[in-house]
């Protein structure tokens, strides 16, 4: 396989910064993975693995080897009369793969539609959207250990899903190559199949009867949840950004107690541990600063969550601004919001 030198990836990252790799590399196969680790380039330098870039801020070129995968296939494992294990690789197109499942009647991911990125990169901070996240329909995945190219196996328990968290964010950050990614799905073709749509979370319900949707289908809930994606969500092809900057804090029940008896209106969400989950984007508009161009880049104007470029941005014009809105957040309402975009 070749490596290039000198890469450019403006094209590679959402935000659509103009940054480079000081090596590239697409791998295609596993054997083809395994073939790179035994280089000289690969071995001497650090590695950072690339899907489709869009929740990563590159603050500076990369001066390693990029890996990009692009390991592509989408197979049934085995099945049951009402389930389904499908196992998609790892450079597959998210939103592909939510379509082919749909296609095929398999419940489970519809309302994950519309997420950019590949599966690979799925399980890393867990995505999840209109109240699902992959944890719920996780099966197992495959990863290669990125120094000995060995297979391992993760099981749903192994991976410590949380919100927006996984081991592979963490502990194992940057030490596995995921390969594919396996789910269980419900087969809505056979009579016996139980499934229960999940329609009640935001605007969900609203947009299926503007869309005269009366029959509740896989295909309805995903075209609902891309209406309402596409109204609420800057396009990163027209506007770059890598979607929420910061993950939604939460807070011990005292806390919140402060804050809504000084902010009837703020919007909260009640946790199963007893904490309550602030909207980000609220705490971020209240600071004033929804809608503001900083140089280069600034907080979107219908979304203050999302930090966009407005054409010739650097990552570290975004990073200050990220940190600015960081610190404004801490000193109004004493809560430290943590970043969701991996920061290289
Ligand atoms: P990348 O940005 O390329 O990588 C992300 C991280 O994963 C990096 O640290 C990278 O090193 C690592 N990684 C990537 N591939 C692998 C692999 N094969 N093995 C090991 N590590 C890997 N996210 C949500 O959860 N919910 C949303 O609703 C949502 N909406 C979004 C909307 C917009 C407009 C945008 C731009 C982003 C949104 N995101 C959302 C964030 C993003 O789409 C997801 O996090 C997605 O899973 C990232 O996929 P990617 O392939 O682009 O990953
Ligand atoms: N809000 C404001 N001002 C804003 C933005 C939001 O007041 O500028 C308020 C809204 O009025 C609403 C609440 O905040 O009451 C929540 O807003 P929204 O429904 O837009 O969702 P979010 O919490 O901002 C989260 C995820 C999204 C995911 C949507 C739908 C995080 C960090 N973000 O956004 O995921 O698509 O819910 O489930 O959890 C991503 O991770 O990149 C992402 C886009």
């Amino acid at each position: 396989m070749t490596i290039e030198e000198n890469k450019p990836l403006d094209d590679l990252n959402t935000f659509g910064l103009e940054v480079g790799a000081k090596y590239f590399a697409e791998v295609k196969s596993v054997d083809e993975f395994k073939g790179l680790i035994q280089t000289e380039i690969y071995k001497l330098n650090k590695k950072l693995i690339l899907g489709g870039g869009s929740n990563i801020l590159f603050t500076n070129s990369f001066d390693g080897i990029v890996l990009k995968n692009s390991i592509k296939g989408i197979s049934v494992v085995s099945e049951t009369e009402t389930e389904v294990i499908v196992k998609a690789n790892a450079g597959q197109v998210w939103h592909e793969f939510v379509l082919w499942c749909i296609g095929k009647n398999y419940a489970g991911i519809e309302n994950l539609s519309f997420i950019p990125g590949l599966v690979g990169a799925a399980p890393m901070q867990n995505i999840g959207a209109y109240g699902v996240e992959i944890k719920d329909v996780f099966y197992e995945l495959e990863a290669l250990d990125i120094i000995t190219g060995e297979v391992v196996i993760f099981n749903l328990n192994d991976c410590n899903f949380g919100y927006r968290e996984s081991v592979f964010k963490n502990k194992f950050k940057d030490k596995f190559f995921i390969t594919s990614v396996s789910f269980k799905l419900t087969k809505l073709s056979s009579p016996h199949a139980l499934y229960r749509f999940k329609t009640d979370y935001g605007d969900i319900k609203n947009t299926l009867s503007e869309m005269r949707a009366y029959d509740l289908t896989l295909k309805a809930v995903s075209d609902a949840v891309t209406k309402i994606r596409q109204s609420k969500l800057p396009d990163p092809q027209q506007l770059g950004n890598a979607g929420s900057f910061f993950k939604n804090p939460s807070v011990v029940k005292e806390k919140y107690e402060e804050l809504i008896s000084k902010n009837p209106v703020m919007p909260n969400y009640s946790q199963k541990d007893g904490t309550v989950k602030i909207p980000a984007g609220w705490l971020i508009e209240q600071c004033g600063w929804k809608g503001k161009v900083v140089g280069n880049t600034g907080s979107h104007k219908s979304q203050a969550l999302v930090l966009v470029n407005y054409g010739n941005a650097t990552g570290n014009e975004i990073w200050n601004l990220a940190l600015e809105i960081k610190k404004s957040v801490f000193n109004k309402f004493g809560i430290e919001i943590t970043p969701e975009v991996n920061v290289v």
